[in-house]
């Protein structure tokens, strides 16, 4: 794999829709983009995201899910033998192990439609718009063995209406996740 522009070799996995997979394959092909993505990965066959990969002409490849370790050992030669440097994990469902996250050693991000520490896992928005409260948002976090607790990279808040419904919250939510995963990337290589 060619290294010589300095550019992270980078690995994107998801599992469904892909909206943040395709805002990092946007922001890849700026001039000054920190990351190259060289491949794609889902544990999904039918992830929607897969049509960004290939629209881009980026290698994407399905791992179906029997296991964790199956799926973890085919995952991490297929990283080995593709140089990468960084893992994104964008709407990939899967919670990768602590023994995966070692024996990877390199940087693994995620974004989560939270304002973590608060809501960690599933329906965020709708535990957010429950709990009444006024500000919800989306954090891009360090994957460590404990879900969504990694150390916090960047975050962004946006205000919860009275007339938010969780789909309305999600798409706003959303809005900001794409803007902040390449700011988070920027952040993280920046500091070295
Ligand atoms: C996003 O809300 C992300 O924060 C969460 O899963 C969702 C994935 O959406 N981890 P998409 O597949 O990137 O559109």
């Amino acid at each position: 794999m060619e290294k010589s522009s300095g550019k992270k070799n980078t690995a994107v996995l998801i599992s469904g829709r892909g909206s943040n997979l395709r805002s990092l394959i946007k922001y890849s092909k700026t001039k000054k983009s920190l990351i190259r993505i060289v491949l794609v990965v889902s544990d999904n066959l039918n992830a929607k995201g897969l049509i960004y990969a290939n629209k881009s002409k980026i290698n994407n490849i399905v791992i179906k899910y029997s296991n964790k370790k199956k799926f973890e050992d085919r995952l991490l030669k297929l990283l080995k033998r593709n140089n990468i440097d960084l893992i994104c994990l964008a709407g990939f469902m899967k919670i990768l192990s602590g023994s995966f996250i070692k024996k990877f050693y390199q940087p693994i991000l995620n974004i989560h439609p939270s304002l973590l520490p608060k809501y960690k896992g599933l329906n965020t928005h709708n535990r957010a718009i429950l709990s009444k409260d006024k500000y919800s948002g989306a954090t891009v976090h360090i994957v460590k063995e404990k879900l969504d607790s990694g150390k916090i990279i960047l975050q962004k808040k946006v205000k919860i209406l009275k007339s938010d419904s969780v789909k309305s919250l999600e798409k706003k939510v959303l809005k900001i996740e794409h803007k902040i995963y390449p700011k988070a990337i920027i952040k993280l290589l920046a500091s070295g």
